[in-house]
């Protein structure tokens, strides 16, 4: 296993549109194994294939305590339940270090396939939620920082421009 790059706002790259996974060959489940590995790593709980700068629709999360309940969703659909509203503090392995109020819907049915194809169904009302709904974004190309005022928005992206600028000299 090796550990991934993850790309930072404002990187273009997490803008793109990621395509479905069609075939889930040796390649794939290397991704996943590298992608959990990343994730484990950084320390975060959910990870898009996206933010590896992995085009597809694939993403790997693990919000338990002990960090033994890893979760693979690829081509992942939610959909929303009722119109229950939820706000909590997120944070993303992409935009290190700020973490903001973002409200979404509480109570939600992903449906997804495993790492092998098999098509499954969950249905929750807690951080599995939010957080599935934060990692399907990233899917679409969009971040948490989307759902801040312009003004939120703009002064983090100043400071994470200041700091990749740092981080490259
Ligand atoms: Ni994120």
């Amino acid at each position: 296993m090796s550990l991934l790059s993850i790309l930072e706002f404002p990187d273009p790259r997490l803008r793109t549109l990621a395509k479905p996974v069609e075939s889930f060959d040796d390649a794939l489940q290397q991704l996943i194994d590298d992608m959990f590995e990343t994730m484990y790593e950084a320390p975060g709980i959910g990870l898009a294939a996206t933010q590896v700068d992995q085009h597809i629709q694939l993403i790997v999360m693990d919000i338990s305590e002990e960090k033994d309940q890893p979760l693979v969703f690829i081509n992942p659909e939610v959909e929303v339940l009722d119109d229950e509203l939820e706000s909590y503090d997120e944070g993303c392995l992409s935009v290190p270090g700020y973490y903001e109020s973002v409200t979404r819907a509480r109570n939600i049915k992903v449906t997804a396939q495993d790492r092998h194809g098999e098509k499954f169904e969950m249905t929750d009302n807690g951080m599995l939620a939010i957080c599935i709904q934060h990692e399907i974004d990233h899917l679409s190309g969009k971040l948490f920082v989307d759902y801040l005022s312009p003004l939120k928005r703009n002064r983090i992206r100043s400071k994470l421009e200041k700091a990749h600028k740092k981080q490259n000299r």
